[in-house]
């Protein structure tokens, strides 16, 4: 028998779209927006620039195309360089775009474990030849708020401000990976346009903990934008009636930025929970947002793999994030009751790796 998937823990971009979105999408009103026409975009664009106090914003299909435009257009010069932490998702998951694509030279920082990289390393980076010929050119530093690889971990304003500081001195430019900075923005209680203010581009995904089933925003001054749009046409990401995209994603926005507080609070009781799990570790004071990463400790025979496939059997989705470790993200899709059923399967699960016993298909 096959397994009905009831909790699936692996990343907040596995949300459904809500009927609410469903119903917005059939009924959006649309036009050509490569001829720049669409009205229900334009309505998700201005709100998106209002709400990031930023000139002007642009609908990409993704995170990783709002990434990569945005640091393609403050790297124009082929050859330049970028900071970025070693762990960064630009760094890691997306496939070396920025150099593949963008003709751009990615030097890193090492992450700390709370996601920032220390000010002075940062600084001893920069790259400014006058008469050096064989040093790239740094144009940019790049940030990532919540940081996913340090567990969704939120970057304060103070050191996001600095690092601004510190760009504007050597007149860098500074982007953030905002993909989750409204997880940032509710975890800390801190407008999402005072945590970008020192920035001077973000990318923030739409379809993560928002809940939409397509797209990101990139958000920056008007003649940013201006060259973002040009960039995004040139890499196939310009969409023509992609109102019954962007009327879901303003649905997103609207229904669902009052939920990421709760998402935080179930990612909270997940933590507890594990952390009373003899075999697994969890640095409770460490979840900030929506994501769990635990430990585990003391037993050969449990690899993260090995979890994740018995999880599996149970009908609860997660995903290993290295050699020790597994990943557990919330989203508003999950409930406090799936919480308790995934900590009671995973307790489960561990108990039968641990003495060898299979479960069920069907547990
Ligand atoms: C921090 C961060 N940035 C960027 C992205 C890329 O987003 P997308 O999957 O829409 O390309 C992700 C996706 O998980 C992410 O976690």
């Amino acid at each position: 028998m096959v397994t009905r998937t009831v909790v699936d823990l692996r990343s907040d971009t596995v949300t459904k779209p809500s009927e609410a979105m469903r119903a917005v999408m059939a009924t959006a009103e649309v036009e050509d927006e490569v001829l720049g026409f669409d009205p229900t975009t334009h309505l998700l664009e201005s709100e998106m620039a209002k709400v990031t106090g930023k000139e002007a914003a642009l609908f990409v299909p993704s995170g990783t195309m709002g990434n990569l435009i945005s640091i393609m257009v403050h790297c124009e010069i082929r050859g330049s360089e970028i900071i970025l932490g070693h762990d960064s998702h630009i760094h890691v998951y997306e496939n070396g775009g920025i150099s593949t694509i963008g003709g751009v030279h990615p030097r890193t920082i090492k992450n700390n474990p709370d996601g920032t990289m220390d000010l002075r390393a940062i600084e001893a980076a920069i790259r400014q030849p006058a008469d050096v010929v064989y040093y790239p050119t740094t144009r940019l530093i790049c940030l990532e708020n919540t940081h996913a690889n340090c567990g969704g971990r939120c970057i304060s304003v103070e050191y996001t401000d600095k690092v601004g500081e510190l760009a504007k001195k050597h007149g860098l430019k500074l982007h953030i990976d905002g993909a989750r900075i409204f997880n940032a923005s509710v975890a800390m209680g801190i407008p999402v346009h005072r945590l970008v203010e020192s920035a001077d581009s973000v990318s923030i995904c739409l379809s993560k903990g928002l809940g939409a089933p397509v797209g990101s925003i990139i958000v920056g001054s008007e003649s940013f934008i201006a060259k973002a749009r040009r960039l995004r046409k040139t890499l196939g990401g310009g969409m023509r009636q992609v109102g019954v995209l962007t009327a879901a994603a303003y649905v997103a926005l609207r229904d669902n930025v009052s939920k990421l507080e709760d998402d935080h609070r179930k990612a909270k009781i997940l933590a507890d929970g594990l952390s009373q799990i003899k075999q697994l570790s969890v640095d409770t004071t460490s979840v900030e947002s929506n994501m769990v990463f635990f430990d585990i400790i003391g037993s050969s025979a449990i690899s993260p793999e090995r979890l994740c496939e018995v999880l599996e059997k149970h009908g609860v989705l997660a995903m290993p994030a290295s050699s020790t470790s597994v990943r557990l993200v919330l989203h508003y899709q999950i409930s406090e009751t799936d919480v308790q059923y995934a900590l009671t399967c995973i307790k489960q699960a561990v108990h039968q790796i641990s003495n060898g016993v299979m479960p069920k298909q069907d547990a």
